[in-house]
């Protein structure tokens, strides 16, 4: 128990009054007509103010319990606080009724012993609901915070500028020493102290930074998080007092203009000097914009946005901050810059509060990016004893593994078939896309699905719902299914060749010359998986099952616990397909799932909480960054990827789910086959 003021050993003296708050158990005993914020202050209890005490925020809302508390030794009762007065009822007549057994803690003040509980909605670190179980919570700790102040007019006898004023104010109402006056900020400053009438709201950064004055009294601050892909730029906009999403948006990239994949864009850096301006530039233009797409959604104004937040692969972090992209386009990949980085939004071209800070995740290798980071950070792999496989599949894969002793990473060059690019019939995850696929072992007919209906190509009012969108071709998921149906009906080979001698059997295999294709939808278009289909996924596969094997070598175990699929592509593939292909290696399937968009999230946890940031820098910094390219057993791991699931491990939680085929191989040398994938794509 904290003492606060007089007491008497071993019991209390009579004008003190003991306050127990839940759900902390912080108690302590204070002298009577001590206000409840008060305290909590004094004891460290999570209860939020913005208005200092004043009674105009409504933010130190506290509830009062009624009846005997034994186990606290005290009677609590709404009479132990003194009666409902005027700052509560001028509060309650503009902002409506606080709710049964509600008082302001404020004003609320102590006449007796209480309980006092303080709703998660009181709390300045409270908890963010997050949609799956398995993951941790988001623990609300604001990077910046909003302090309102009474600010002294000026007075000709005692001169002093309205800036020291200001702070003399944070000082005293707040105990706050800001560290800096920011140019920016005290542009506006004059205009705005006398719009509020010399009480503003001042938005500061990390206890010391001035970001924002905003006149009279301003009760919530917004953040963005931004996750920059290569191909789509995502923006979210929070709350970053209650941690809601109140908008988000999306646009593609413009720098696919400059190449599609990240490799193009640095050759096209290498072969037009300050290529890389015209790139930054067009990034920077396309997240303002998407910041002015969220605040219209929310129905905010742009100098509302306090903070930023923002992930990406290396080269899009390096574009993203004006830096040259170059030395990542080849080994030994160096990146610039490795740390988490503070950036003014104005500086990188971003209209939000006039002195905000935009923050970047660490990068972790030269290929492995603060997009990464991000995954670690929402999936935690670093605070589990359970050995962690973590994949974001794109163009290239990267690869987390370890738990909480030690954490490796890699990427790996799976090429973007997964992405349905360079497949006879592929296309990006769109309506009309085919998405699940199951073909019959006996009859060897397929039935798929598409995104954007519900129902098998075999069922009643398919074509019909089809129609709307048309059956336009395959994506990344659907190639998956449809080549682990293919493997599972004995369509191909464990070596990946479509059996021709099948040819007897169904219309459905088609001579090629000297391979074979399976014809998925004999319509218009014609969707087919073709040998070099066939080829270009084993590629991709066999190079992200190396990149895991290289890990696992590398961390000296011969399985994983748990898999984590990140990204898009990881979020719509079905876990079990994933592993008859040999994609990702043997595991309880009951311990593979999605992570979905886990590098934005990662975005948004760092957004929401400062210490997630240290956090983050911290893990990265212990990494062990594994190189592929360099690693000789890479390319033996490799050729026995290329088989389906797998030339030399065996998949024991898989064969109790799934019927495997007995091994049946061709020995025909077939088209379509290749080296390794070039780096990146
Ligand atoms: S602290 Fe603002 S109303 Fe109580």
């Amino acid at each position: 128990m904290i003492a606060v003021t007089a007491k008497v050993a071993g019991g209390r003296v009579t004008d003190t009054h003991r306050i127990v708050f839940t759900p902390s158990g912080k108690r302590g005993d204070f002298a009577d007509g001590t206000a409840v914020l008060e305290a909590a202050r004094q004891l460290g209890v999570d209860l939020d103010s913005v208005c200092g005490g004043r009674g105009i925020c409504g933010r130190c809302q506290i509830l009062v319990a009624e009846g005997d508390f034994a186990k606290h030794g005290i009677q609590s009762a709404q009479n132990h606080l003194t009666a409902w007065n005027l700052v509560e009822e001028r509060y309650t007549s503009k902002r409506g009724e606080l709710g049964p057994h509600r008082r302001l803690g404020c004003q609320a003040k102590l006449c007796g012993d209480v309980v006092i509980d303080v709703p998660p909605e009181s709390q300045v670190h409270r908890q963010v609901v997050r949609k799956k179980a398995e993951t941790r919570a988001i623990t609300l700790e604001p990077v910046v915070r909003l302090y309102f102040v009474e600010v002294a007019e000026p007075d000709i006898d005692s001169p002093s500028s309205d800036y020291t004023r200001l702070i003399e104010a944070l000082k005293t109402q707040w105990n706050i020493d800001i560290a800096m006056p920011d140019l920016a900020v005290l542009r506006g400053l004059q205009k705005t102290l006398r719009k509020g009438e010399w009480k503003v709201t001042v938005a500061v950064r990390k206890g010391h930074d001035i970001v924002a004055i905003y006149p009279g009294l301003i009760e919530t601050a917004y953040g963005v998080a931004v996750d920059i892909g290569s191909t789509t730029i995502a923006a979210h906009l929070s709350d970053l007092y209650n941690g809601e999403t109140l908008a988000s948006a999306g646009l593609m990239n413009p720098q696919i203009r400059f190449g599609e994949d990240l490799m193009s864009r640095v050759s096209y850096v290498m072969m037009n000097p300050g290529g890389e301006i015209e790139m930054t530039d067009a990034v920077r233009v396309a997240l303002d914009d998407l910041i002015g797409e969220v605040v219209k959604e929310a129905g905010i104004t742009r100098d509302g946005i306090v903070e930023m937040t923002v992930v990406g692969n290396p080269i899009m972090h390096h574009l993203f901050l004006g830096l040259d992209p170059v030395e990542l386009g080849g080994a030994p990949f160096a990146l610039t810059l490795d740390r988490g980085q503070d950036v003014k939004a104005r500086e990188v071209g971003l209209s939000i509060a006039p002195g905000a800070f935009v923050y970047l995740l660490p990068c972790i290798a030269g290929h492995v990016g603060a997009d990464t980071a991000g995954v670690v950070l929402s999936e935690a792999p670093h605070l589990n004893e359970e050995v962690t496989l973590v994949v974001d599949v794109g163009t290239n894969a990267e690869i987390v593994l370890g738990n909480k002793k030690r954490l490796l990473a890699c990427s790996s060059p799976t090429g973007p078939a997964f992405e349905g690019a360079q497949l006879s019939s592929g296309q990006r995850a769109a309506p009309g896309a085919i998405e699940r696929v199951r073909i019959d072992p006996e009859s060897l007919e397929p039935k798929f699905k598409i995104i954007g209906s519900d129902l098998w190509s075999n069922e009643e009012g398919f074509w019909e719902e089809a129609a709307k969108t048309g059956v336009n071709g395959i994506c990344g998921s659907g190639i998956i299914e449809a080549i682990a149906e293919m493997y599972l009906a004995g369509v191909i080979t464990q070596d990946g060749v479509i059996d021709g001698d099948l040819q007897a059997r169904t219309p459905r295999i088609v001579n090629e010359g000297r391979t074979f294709t399976y014809v998925l939808n004999d319509g218009e278009p014609r969707i087919t998986i073709t040998q070099a289909d066939v080829r270009a996924i084993q590629l991709g596969k066999a190079a992200l099952y190396a990149g895991v094997k290289l890990l696992l070598d590398h961390y000296g175990v011969d399985h994983v616990d748990r898999i984590t699929l990140a990204g898009a592509f990881g979020s719509h593939i079905d876990v079990k397909y994933a592993m008859v292909l040999g994609l990702i290696p043997d595991c309880d399937l009951s311990k593979v799932g999605s992570a979905g968009n886990a590098a934005g999230t990662g975005a948004r946890i760092a957004l929401l909480n400062l210490t997630a940031r240290g956090e983050i820098e911290n893990v990265v910094g212990k990494i062990e960054k594994i190189e592929t390219a360099m690693e000789p057993k890479f390319q033996t791991h490799f050729v026995s990827a290329m088989a389906i699931p797998n030339k030399v491990d065996v998949f024991t939680n898989l064969a109790k789910v799934v019927t495997l085929p007995p091994p049946k191989v061709h020995a025909e040398p077939v088209e379509g086959d290749g080296g390794r994938r070039r780096r990146r794509g």
